[in-house]
């Protein structure tokens, strides 16, 4: 369970007005509850009425195709104003893709990622990411990133992996402005990209998962008219841009894909042991804190006492291959354990101490070092982090030290003290 509270005090992306009318949800899941939501037959400023557990009435505001709520102490009365999404909408329609809901999810998961420059290249496969210009306010965090890559390179999905080899690379800046937790708007310039407007929204659904939205609008004279002609032909209903921006909506959804299976794995850290170079990202952590509410208590971390601890069986030695990272879970603790030069068994605790990725879940070995999923940093037999270059084996990175488990072998079984 990740110790981050679900109940930020900023607006969030309810439903996409299509979403409900095609549905008319007696409830919509929001936060770790629900609201109801009635339409208004003389619609006006607010056309919809949502009540916060079918009781309190909260503050709506209908917007590019979408039902936004504030959730804060009072629910009618925001402390942030509604934020400008855009100065000048386009004339084309705003298109959200389908909701995908995000398992073992924190919405602060997706904000510190698209500020984590590192992970651009080990998770996503992006040749270039550079990111800077990073500003803080207390309603917004502004960011600039340098990339080169190509969409769908990462993807979870084959036919999308294989479809990205023909796309072509994108050479682009993306600006990233994030109106609080929940509403991140996104726009690149550069080459082979049209003029586009972009909202990535992140909405807290239950306990433990988020619910994301892609809208995406392209701008209308992107194609000229005799394009859009000969398209209104063959698909009388459709226009082409509206048709681009669902698909690209779905592609920039489905990079986070790959994020989510280090995020429902990974451990939560409350003290990550970020290097100096990720400054940024520690700003953007303590951004998101300021969206907690104020009598928010994260619970107490459980550490289990030495004179607590017992002998376990973790598995047979010729199980542990040579090559191999493999994971276990034992009395409660995540553990793995690979073998070193000389075939001896090392055990670890699974958890990353960079931030906190299970190694167990997509680590692999490289060169006899043990390579994390999230930013590719290597640890040695020792489990001494020599950063992301797994040819620097004589320079440690002294925060980040794997943690061992005590081990030992009796009649060809390993043991572990946990
Ligand atoms: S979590 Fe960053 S290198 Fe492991
Ligand atoms: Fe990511």
């Amino acid at each position: 369970m990740n110790p981050r509270p679900q109940r930020l005090h900023t607006w969030f992306n309810l439903i996409p007005v299509k979403e409900f009318e095609d549905k008319r949800p007696d409830r919509v899941l929001f936060l770790d509850s629900f609201v109801t939501i009635e339409p208004q037959p003389d619609g006006g400023e607010a056309p919809y009425v949502v009540l916060f557990e079918g009781k309190h009435e909260m503050r709506v505001v209908v917007e590019i195709g979408i039902i936004f709520v504030w959730y804060g102490d009072d629910l009618a009365n925001p402390d942030r104003p509604f934020p400008t999404l855009y100065e000048e909408k386009y004339a084309s329609k705003y298109v959200s893709s389908p909701a995908t809901i995000f398992e073992d999810t924190h919405v602060m998961d997706f904000v510190e990622n698209g500020s984590d420059n590192l992970h651009f290249k080990a998770v996503h496969l992006w040749e270039y990411s550079k990111i800077y210009d990073h500003e803080v306010s207390k309603d917004t965090i502004t960011l600039k990133q340098d990339t080169k890559f190509r969409y769908g390179s990462c993807s979870t999905r084959r036919t999308i992996r294989l479809m990205s080899k023909i796309l072509p690379q994108l050479i682009l800046t993306q600006d990233y402005v994030y109106h609080g937790p929940g509403l991140a708007v996104v726009g690149a310039t550069g080459s082979g990209t049209p003029r586009m407007h972009a909202l990535v929204s992140l909405t807290p659904e239950g306990a433990n998962r988020t619910r994301v939205y892609v809208t995406m609008a392209i701008d209308p004279e992107t194609f000229p008219p005799w394009a859009e002609r000969i398209f209104q032909r063959l698909f009388p209903k459709r226009a082409l841009c509206d048709v681009l921006a669902g698909l690209m909506a779905g592609f920039i959804k489905n990079e986070f894909d790959i994020d989510a299976i280090i995020w429902t794995n990974r451990k939560y850290l409350r003290s990550p042991a970020l290097l100096p170079s990720e400054k940024h990202l520690r700003d953007v952590i303590r951004w998101g804190e300021s969206f907690y509410p104020k009598d928010f208590e994260p619970p107490e971390a459980q550490s289990k006492a030495p004179e607590d601890r017992q002998w376990k069986p973790l598995d047979d030695v010729k199980n542990i291959k040579p090559g191999k990272v493999h994971r276990y879970s034992v009395a409660g603790e995540e553990l793995i354990a690979r073998t070193d030069t000389t075939g001896d068994v090392r055990v670890f605790d699974a958890y990353c101490p960079h931030q906190g990725a299970h190694l167990g879940h997509g680590g692999r070995l490289d060169d006899d070092c043990l390579r994390c999923p999230f930013h590719g940093f290597y640890f040695d037999t020792q489990g001494r982090c020599v950063g992301p270059n797994v040819h620097n084996k004589d320079k440690f990175i002294k925060t980040l030290n794997l943690t061992p488990i005590e081990h030992r072998v009796n009649d060809g079984r390993v043991e572990v003290l946990v």
